[in-house]
């Protein structure tokens, strides 16, 4: 059926009309006039139908209805959005970072330690087989060797300035020529390299650093934390050690916190211990509210090794073991900061997976 100029201009206005009782502009609305099935299409068709001499202005008609429309909706639109700000409301709070738990751990033992004169250090987290375990009196071989689980380094052969000098220890020993390089497994790679910055003692060293070991599982990470103690001078015996491990725990698990030392074995001290602190949460007694302290169960944690530095060491890091005697300790950053937290943590590797829900507890 042909369609006159004059019906269209009918239908136009009362679609017009229309659109004015319309009283809430959103979305749906929007698309009932200009969708692709909207009133607008469905309406421009009917030009087929126009005379061909009336075309030219249906169009033009057409043209203008669509302008009208479009206006109409964005002025609509854009009107509510600015009633819709209201500047008064206050503004969405930023996001502040702050340092990984473990970095504020490391921060922490490092002020710990500095109060009482020790020096924080660092050395290659990457390193020759020697600091790692050579010169820690593990020859190459040697069984106790396999307690760490080591990462090896394809790295190339070691300079050949390297050999060893038996006037000058300090020099490289000849085990580095062809010797592997290694992720360092704990921080008591620290120990030669520090006898050898210093040269003479009063050495007072805290290291530490990361450590790599090939395990992980829900209480190991591939990658973790240690710190390490050295202190190397005249006279130093046992009493230093225990006083030292005493300090610390005081200070970072606060008064009443003691220290415990059992007999145990490595190869670069003699003798050796394992050292427990005392638990915080039940005062050290194992008991809590008439149960069993969850936390500890026996009211101590044991948290790692320490002992009077083996003569072999010394002597390894050109320190004369006749005149100077030295004590060493270390362990986990992350076992000693859960422990602190009262954190049972179900899965360790939930500290480095940057996981923020996690990490923004702390
Ligand atoms: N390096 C040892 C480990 O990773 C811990 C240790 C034991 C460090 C005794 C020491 C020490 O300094 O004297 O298991």
């Amino acid at each position: 059926m042909p369609m006159t100029i004059d019906e269209l201009k009918q239908k136009i206005e009362a679609l017009t009309n229309e659109l004015q009782s319309q009283k809430a502009l959103t979305e749906t609305v929007k698309n009932q006039y200009l969708g692709k099935k909207g009133h607008f299409n469905i309406l421009a068709k009917v030009i087929a139908q126009i005379d061909n001499q009336d075309k030219k202005v249906a169009g033009q008609l057409l043209n203008e209805l669509k302008l009208k429309l479009e206006n109409h909706f964005s002025n609509t639109t854009s009107k509510k959005q600015t009633k819709q700000i209201d500047f008064t409301l206050p503004g969405l709070p930023q996001d502040v970072g702050h340092l990984h738990p473990i970095s504020q751990a490391m921060e922490e033992i490092t002020n710990i330690f500095e109060k009482v004169g020790f020096t924080r250090v660092r050395y290659p987290e990457v390193d020759w087989d020697w600091y790692v375990f050579e010169s820690l009196n593990m020859p190459p071989s040697h069984p106790a060797r396999d307690e760490w689980e080591t990462f090896f380094v394809d790295a190339p052969e070691p300079a050949h300035d390297l050999t060893y000098d038996a006037k000058e220890p300090r020099k490289r020993h000849p085990s580095l020529v062809g010797g592997k390089m290694v992720l360092t497994t704990h921080t008591s790679n620290g120990q030669v390299r520090e006898m050898e910055r210093l040269k003479n003692p009063p050495i007072r060293m805290i290291n530490i650093a990361k450590c790599y070991r090939r395990q992980q599982d829900a209480t190991h990470t591939q990658m973790f934390h240690q710190f390490e103690g050295l202190v190397v001078d005249k006279g130093i015996n046992i009493q230093h050690l225990k006083g030292t491990l005493d300090y610390f725990a005081e200070q970072f698990y606060g008064p009443g916190t003691k220290s415990r030392i059992r007999p145990f074995h490595f190869q670069f001290t003699e003798p050796s211990f394992e050292v427990d602190f005392s638990c915080h949460i039940c005062g050290g007694t194992g008991k809590k509210n008439g149960e069993k302290c969850k936390f500890c169960k026996s009211g101590w944690h044991e948290v790692g090794g320490a002992g009077m530095v083996h003569p072999n060491v010394l002597k390894a890091g050109g320190i004369d073991p006749e005149i100077y005697t030295g004590f060493a300790f270390g362990w986990g950053v992350e076992r000693t900061y859960t422990l602190k937290e009262g954190l049972n943590i179900d899965d360790i590797r939930l500290l480095y997976s940057g996981d923020l829900r996690f990490l923004r507890q702390f």
